[in-house]
């Protein structure tokens, strides 16, 4: 399946038919295209700009000021994404050389795990819940 056939198929540009029964896509499909690559190097993920473009008219290019909106929402993504990057950059410098992996104290492996403060095993089916 090409590009533009998936793009097609999930919403984000749309074509028309002509008498041979052939897809044409008009001018602005150009300007959602680049959008969308810019897109997927930013690591945007496919969800997100569906969501935004649904917001979107069905056809005709995205106004300067609707690329300003995108492009707002998508660097506040990017900046978190970028700061969670930064603290597993600081937790793996820990692991480097070490390679102990220890549920107790490697800060990446298991991490996040809020059950384990409850006890070993598997606590929420030994508590019924
Ligand atoms: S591997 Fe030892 S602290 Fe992460």
């Amino acid at each position: 399946m090409s590009a533009l056939h998936f793009y097609e198929r999930e919403g984000l540009i749309t074509s028309r038919r002509n008498s041979g029964n052939q897809r044409r896509f008009g001018r602005d499909t150009i300007r959602r295209v680049s959008i969308i690559k810019v897109a997927q190097q930013l690591g945007i993920p496919l969800k997100e700009i569906i969501d935004v473009f649904a917001e979107l008219p069905a056809f005709g290019a995205p106004q300067q000021h609707q690329w300003e909106a995108m492009a707002s929402r998508w660097q506040v993504q990017l900046q978190a994404r970028i700061a969670q990057l930064q603290q597993l950059e600081k937790s793996l410098t820990r692991c480097i050389g070490c390679g102990c992996l220890s549920m107790k104290q490697c800060p990446l492996y298991n991490q996040n795990d809020k059950l384990s403060e409850k006890g070993p095993g598997p606590v929420l089916l030994q508590s019924g819940s």
